[in-house]
């Protein structure tokens, strides 16, 4: 849509970087998608032949390739996805190191040029580039959140569909807490064409999908043997962007910062919240069973140990 003023950044021009810029771009709600990256030559390359498909495709928006922030200026959201895949041979405290000087310098750069911006970050490791990202920001804290719910959400509604041969958009499905091991998964919130799954599954055949679910971007990894899922990581990163730039206020699953509700406060943990023009602008309290709910406090301890391993890193 040209001429609606709305602007995004997606910084990181690597697979799932692109891959967003893609989707925003062709959704035709923003003037400009603006992706950043060290490399260079990347962005500008990637933006040039993105912007050659409008014609083919009908939309508007224009994608700006940049390796510097000012191009940047006056975004409405961002998406951090700038950051090393582990490597071989690196351990997870050797990513963690890595990932959050990198997490931490584009945040710096992203709120000097856009200080009203609203970021999405999906940098891994996701809880803790989260929190740094909001501390470096210096924004409010709903206005920081990070992508995991939605992926790991539809990646289980993906396998419940392949499970019970139905219309996968019939299927309702919904994982709290954060990914890995700290997914939560909430059977009590999913059902198929309106009917629970808690009737349509035992808890045996429910557990297995959980778990597939829990291991799902290790299952594609370990297929494609470089790299990681970013077809669905980026449909998820999209759409909480395009949430806030439309002023939604849709109920989706995202990593967002607690006041107390579900009795946690002070930790970024994977809650329905309603995304609008305010970022997180309500954090939305289901009526979970008792086991999810204590589920879902193990999570949050499991994530505040997890962020505290940040306090120990050099800058
Ligand atoms: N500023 C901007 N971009 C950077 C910076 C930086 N300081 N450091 C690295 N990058 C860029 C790289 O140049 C690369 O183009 O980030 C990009 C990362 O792309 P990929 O290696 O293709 O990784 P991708 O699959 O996109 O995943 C990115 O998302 O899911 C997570 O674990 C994943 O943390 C990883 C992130």
């Amino acid at each position: 849509m040209g001429g609606s003023g709305k602007k995004i950044t997606v910084v990181g021009a690597g697979k799932y970087g692109s891959a967003t810029v893609q989707r925003l771009a062709g959704w035709d709600i923003a003037d400009e998608v603006v992706m950043t990256d060290i490399v260079e030559g990347l962005p500008q390359g990637l933006a040039l032949d993105m912007n050659q498909s409008r014609p083919v495709e009908g939309y508007r928006t224009r994608v700006v390739g940049a390796n510097d922030y000012a191009a940047t200026a006056g975004s409405d959201a961002a998406v951090i996805t700038a950051g090393l895949p582990r490597k071989p041979g690196m351990s997870r405290m050797d990513l963690l190191a890595v990932n959050a000087r990198i997490v931490r310098q584009v945040t710096e750069a992203l709120v000097e040029h856009s200080p009203d911006v609203t970021i999405i970050v999906v940098t891994n490791p996701l809880d803790q580039m989260t929190r740094l990202a909001s501390d470096v920001s210096g924004l409010p804290r709903h206005r920081v959140m990070g992508q995991a719910g939605i992926l790991d959400s539809s990646r289980f509604a993906h396998f419940i569909a392949e499970r019970l041969g139905a219309d996968i958009l019939e299927v309702e499905a919904l994982t709290l807490g954060s990914h890995g091991e700290t997914m939560v998964p909430a059977p009590s919130q999913c059902s198929v064409a309106g009917a629970p799954l808690t009737e349509l599954l035992s808890p045996e055949e429910i557990g297995a999908l959980v778990e597939r679910t829990r291991e799902g971007g290790a299952e594609i990894v370990g297929l494609l043997k470089t790299g990681s899922a970013y077809y669905a990581p980026s449909s998820a990163a999209a759409a909480m962007a395009r949430a806030v730039l439309e002023d939604q206020r849709r109920v989706m699953p995202v990593c967002a910062w607690l006041t107390g509700e579900y009795g946690i406060s002070g930790v970024y943990l994977g809650v329905p919240a309603r995304l609008g023009a305010g970022g997180v602008e309500e954090v939305v309290e289901l009526p979970l069973t008792e086991q999810e709910q204590a589920d879902l406090h193990d999570a949050a301890e499991a994530v505040a140990a997890k962020v505290s391993e940040l306090d120990g890193l050099a800058r």
